[in-house]
């Protein structure tokens, strides 16, 4: 017989080997430079290594000896006893888990293309699973549970006859030869195992055992069937692996494979073996496996969260900033630190809220400094530069009556003007609370109107220029933490004059502060601040605000009710009731008269600042308000549209000309 040709085996500790029908056997010690057929996922390794199956999931490899072989003597003949060892080993990036497994396999054909990978281990196919025309035996190294072929365990060793239903299977393991007892084998344990199927052809008994590498062949076989292979195999038939993966990450390798006819497979030298590779090297294929992606995926996940917390925080903490500011450099405050200083602009920061935007309690970081941050939306960026300018300009006025300005900070749409804190905040609050709360008593308000006045003189008259206040009112004059009143909101009604069209003038400031020709013209000037300044004397004093609805929606103007007492000579019966009497009288009067005087509509008749100083502090005499200078009514000529001043100055007959400021 011929089938048996010779097998050169050259490198890697491969012995040369004859299989002859007189039992010329097989012996593969390592598989590097053989000629085996495989197919699928089959590979030889450089280590020698016959690697079934790589690793991908779902896919099958089979590797055959080349050549047909004969299992018997004569052609109608029984098949004679054969016998075959090999030495397997699998691993898997997951602990314990593979599949599906690996199989000997004696066939007509090494054409498994039409097999399925997963629990057909590379052998059938749904359809052609369990015909008898199959003709092939197996013998099955299974590391999965399929239900539907009855498998026993997750980790067992059948004999198959043309089926994946086993006809004999056992959980892996092999009989001691001392105590005869059994012994748990895991098939996936990633240790290589030594497997040996004997088949004797006049018992017709087939025996598997199977026992870890370092282990003689134990005399107790692990499966022992009887079953006439005469009548399932095909001559001629091959002989080889066939391996499968499912689901599950796994690496089917052979290390080495003898067989022989007739006679006792060659015994494998187990220490000529290639070796599996390190299973410090599996864990590290289990770290790219498992642990990469993993960490891939955490790490790209921890990178977007950066990159999205950065982002997030340009955004968070993104300013405006343009080239004219950097001279401005000194007054800039990033709006990071105010962001922080606020805690974010909480709500429960809030100090107050105006007409310009909400004003918010802070402490910078560095400096541990009170502020109120103020925050103002505009639109605008016309004439934004000379607000800046100015508001620099404005930071650097340091009177003890006038709320320090720190600097300011820029956003799209925002601009933040930060101040020194004033721990007792705005007058209002004192003037206009509830019946029981605590009020200022009355000198602790001549006190804040002397302050005001000294204020207000040095933004007209003692600062380098003029400035304008524009909003002179008592939610603008804020306590300090000893009860000075200092004027705050100075210049910022500018950033509307700027940011409206010129064609269009619109008038800032708040009703029953307005000076009449502001209303007019639109044009402010140091009267229309004293004009302010009137009104507000009037209301400190008589703790009412400046226009008030009545009951019956009429509107009351303070100083038309004032004037009212005055020509009735009851002007002391508008001091506020909550100073129930205790005030002095000539001071109170004083006031309210200077009140009338500078809330004058004829601008001739206001006293400056200056002047309005020295009334107060009794430098000079306030001059006798005649009752022709005092015929007016606010009421009315708020209500009158295109109000002159001139006309109406000329037609009472009193005044000579606008006593200017400066
Ligand atoms: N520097 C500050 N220190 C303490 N509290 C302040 C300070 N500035 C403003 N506040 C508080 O915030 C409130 C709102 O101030 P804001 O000046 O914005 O409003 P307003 O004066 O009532 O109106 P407008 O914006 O029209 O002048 C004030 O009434 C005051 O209670
Ligand atoms: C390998 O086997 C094939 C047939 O399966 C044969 O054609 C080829 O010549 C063989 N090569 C060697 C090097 O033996
Ligand atoms: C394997 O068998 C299939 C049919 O089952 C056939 O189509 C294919 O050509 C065969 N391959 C070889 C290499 O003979
Ligand atoms: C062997 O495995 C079986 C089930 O797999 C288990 O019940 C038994 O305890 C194991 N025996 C040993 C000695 O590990
Ligand atoms: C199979 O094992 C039994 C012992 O269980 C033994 O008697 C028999 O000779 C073995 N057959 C072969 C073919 O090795
Ligand atoms: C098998 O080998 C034995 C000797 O070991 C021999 O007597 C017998 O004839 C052989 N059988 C066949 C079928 O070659």
């Amino acid at each position: 017989m011929k089938f048996f040709l010779p097998c050169l085996l050259v490198s890697f500790g491969l012995h040369l080997a004859t299989i002859s029908a007189d039992g010329n056997p097989l012996l593969y010690l390592g598989f590097s430079s053989t000629n085996l057929s495989m197919d699928g996922t089959a590979t030889i390794t450089p280590s020698g290594l016959l690697e079934l199956t790589n690793g991908i999931v779902n896919r099958k490899g089979h590797a055959f000896y080349p050549d047909p072989l004969s299992f018997r003597k004569s052609h109608n003949g029984k098949v004679q006893s054969f016998s075959v060892s090999f030495v397997f080993g699998i691993r898997s990036s997951y602990l314990s888990m593979t599949q599906h497994g690996l199989a000997f396999v004696v066939a007509p054909s090494k054409n498994f293309s039409d097999a399925l990978a997963n629990q057909y281990l590379g052998l059938t196919n749904t359809v052609k699973n369990g015909n008898p025309k199959n003709h092939f035996f197996a013998v099955e190294l299974d590391t999965a549970l399929s239900i539907e072929f009855k498998d026993i365990d997750a980790n067992h060793v059948g004999i198959n006859i043309n089926d994946l239903n086993s006809i004999e299977s056992s959980s892996a393991g092999y009989y001691d030869d001392k105590s005869d007892s059994f012994q748990n084998l895991s098939l996936n344990s990633g240790d290589a195992m030594q497997v040996w199927v004997d088949y004797g052809g006049e018992a017709k008994q087939i025996n598997v055992t199977i026992a870890p590498l370092e282990k003689e062949k134990p005399v107790r076989p692990l499966i022992s069937k009887t079953h006439d292979l005469s009548m399932v195999l095909q001559e001629p038939a091959y002989i080889g692996f066939s391996s499968s993966t499912g689901a599950v990450n796994s690496r089917h390798y052979v290390l080495g494979w003898s067989f022989s006819m007739n006679r006792s497979a060659p015994k494998i030298d187990t220490t000529k073996l290639p070796k599996l590779p390190p299973k410090g090297q599996k864990p590290q294929s289990k770290l790219l496996d498992i642990i990469l992606p993993i960490g891939t995926a955490t790490s790209i996940i921890v990178m977007g969260a950066i990159i999205i917390l950065l982002l997030r925080r340009r955004l968070r903490y993104a300013e405006l900033k343009e080239d004219w500011e950097t001279e401005f450099g000194p007054h800039r405050f990033s709006y990071k630190d105010l962001y922080h200083a606020t805690e974010g602009f909480q709500n429960k920061n809030i100090l107050g809220a105006g007409g310009f935007g909400k004003v918010y309690k802070g402490i910078l970081p560095s400096s541990k400094l009170n502020v109120a941050v103020k925050r103002v939306s505009h639109e605008s960026r016309q004439g934004m530069k000379e607000f800046i300018a100015e508001v620099v300009s404005i930071g650097r006025i340091r009177h003890r009556n006038l709320v320090q300005l720190l600097g300011y900070c820029r956003r799209k749409g925002e601009l933040l003007l930060v101040y020194d804190y004033m721990s007792n905040g705005s007058l209002d609050n004192y003037l206009y609370c509830e019946e029981n709360n605590p009020t200022l008593n009355w000198a602790q308000r001549f006190w804040v109107i002397k302050g005001i006045a000294s204020g207000l003189l040095y933004l007209h008259e003692k600062w380098e220029k003029v400035v304008i206040h524009r909003d002179i009112k008592a939610s603008n004059v804020l306590l300090d933490s000893e009860m000075n009143g200092r004027l705050g909101d100075f210049g910022l009604a500018r950033l509307y004059d700027h940011g409206t069209d010129l064609q269009t003038t619109h008038v800032v400031g708040t009703m029953g502060y307005l000076a009449p020709e502001l209303v007019s013209t639109g044009k402010a000037s140091p009267l229309t601040d004293v004009f302010a300044f009137g009104t507000f004397l009037l209301e400190v004093t008589c703790g009412k605000r400046p226009v008030s609805n009545d009951t019956d929606y009429n509107q009351e103007v303070l100083v038309d009710w004032v004037l009212e007492h005055w020509r009735k000579g009851s002007l002391t019966e508008t001091v506020d009731t909550r100073l129930r009497g205790y005030y002095n009288v000539d001071e109170a009067c004083l006031v309210l008269k200077l009140g009338l005087l500078c809330s004058h509509p004829f601008t001739n008749v206001r006293p400056n600042m200056h002047k309005v100083m020295q009334y107060l502090d009794c430098d000079l005499p306030l001059p006798e308000l005649t009752h022709a200078e005092m015929s007016f009514s606010m009421l009315t000529l708020m209500q009158g549209e295109g109000f002159d001043p001139y006309t109406l100055s000329s037609s009472i007959g009193t005044g000579s000309g606008i006593s200017g400021g400066r």
